[in-house]
């Protein structure tokens, strides 16, 4: 069996950062050597410095580990980045020009030309942006690579085997956006119970462009978007976790919901063909119940990793309409990063 690559979590105190420490803690191909948070957590010991929220309790081995400043230097060969978008943007890149391989939840680098917006399942291809950020950059060993906004990849899972088969012409998508999706403490109570808030800064646009260009192609050295359009409503709810979503499309082909469920049933992509640690299998859950997916109730399907997909029917002003549903702290983001890891790992790409 080959060691363990030594990875570390930058902003590991956070909301996205504990499900990495959580997904890493006993990895089978990645060991957690490092963990990172602000210059206010940095010396403590990790039990100390991080309010643990997960259900699950806080993993042995990192209780009294100490929390590093997050700058390069500190023990890892890879880093996964949950920083929040603002010191994001330099930090990453000074890792991956010190030769850290990055792997980033934060929007920062999300729309830079050479850098990959991945989903394993959806556009593996787009690794090879790599070497052009390589040759652009000049960076010999480090990279980033980058996982969508939490309700996109909820989107464009559910997108990528239907265009794919039948061609999506245009998108109509509705939110309803969990409060982890705002970080901890996130939303105050006082606003967010008994309430709806019908706006989440920036989402929209992230939500009507990523997925488009997750599901365009590698042209030249840089993605040429999907062409289609989406049009996004994003809304905060009173949900813990989980991001539901409602979706109305319009296909180039005239087809029935039987056969887009068809679609998505038998989808079989290359995360799962490889049979790669984080992707669930299979990576959408088709439910057949008329009042399915429900947020608390399947968030957690795939282990938190797979999108579930229910209420198939035909669309009065679209073809078609269905509800999407994903885990926005796993799916949405560690998880999705991680996945990222294992698929480069798996293509010889990493190279420590
Ligand atoms: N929550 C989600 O569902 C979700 C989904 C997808 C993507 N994301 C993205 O993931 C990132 C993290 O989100 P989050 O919800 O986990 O945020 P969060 O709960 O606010 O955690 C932020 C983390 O970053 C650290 N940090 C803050 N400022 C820093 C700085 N200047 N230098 C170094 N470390 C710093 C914090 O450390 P201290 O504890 O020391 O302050 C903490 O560990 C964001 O970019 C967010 O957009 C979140």
């Amino acid at each position: 069996m080959r060691d363990k690559i030594r990875v570390g979590v930058l902003g590991a105190t956070g909301a996205v950062g504990q499900r990495f420490v959580e997904l890493l803690a006993d990895h089978p191909y990645f060991e957690l050597s490092a963990l990172a948070a602000s210059d206010a957590s940095a010396g403590r010991r990790y039990a100390d410095a991080c309010r643990w929220m997960l259900s699950a309790d806080m993993p042995p081995q990192v209780i009294d580990m100490v929390v590093c400043e997050t700058a390069p230097g500190i023990d890892c060969d890879l880093v996964f980045s949950a920083l929040p978008g603002t010191p994001a943007g330099p930090v990453e890149e000074a890792f991956a020009g010190a030769g850290y391989g990055v792997f980033s939840n934060a929007s920062a680098h999300r729309r830079d030309p050479d850098v990959p917006l991945l989903i394993p399942e959806v556009n593996p291809g787009h690794l090879s942006l790599v070497a052009t950020q390589r040759d652009t950059r000049g960076w010999e060993r480090g990279f980033i690579v980058t996982n969508p906004n939490c309700s996109a990849v909820v989107l464009t899972m559910a997108l990528a085997p239907i265009h794919a088969a039948f061609g999506v012409r245009s998108v109509v998508v509705n939110t309803m956006q969990g409060l982890s999706g705002a970080g901890y403490p996130g939303v105050p109570s006082l606003d967010s119970l008994d309430n709806v808030i019908p706006f989440i800064g920036g989402e929209e646009d992230k939500l009507s462009f990523e997925p488009r260009r997750m599901l365009g192609k590698v042209k030249e050295g840089s993605v040429e978007p999907a062409d289609f359009a989406i049009s996004a409503h994003c809304n905060r709810v009173p949900a813990r976790e989980g991001h539901l979503e409602t979706v109305s499309v319009s296909l180039v082909e005239q087809v029935t919901p039987e056969q887009l469920i068809e679609a998505w049933r038998s989808w079989h992509p290359l995360p799962q063909q490889l049979n790669l640690h984080s992707a669930p299998q299979p990576p959408i859950v088709v439910r057949p119940e008329p009042d399915r997916p429900q947020t608390r109730l399947d968030r957690d399907a795939g282990r938190g990793m797979a999108v579930s997909i229910g209420r198939v029917r035909p669309c009065e002003v679209f073809d078609i309409k269905f509800l999407a549903l994903g885990h926005n702290t796993i799916r949405g983001a560690a998880g999705a990063s991680v996945l990222n890891a294992e698929l480069m790992l798996a293509q010889g790409m990493i190279n420590v």
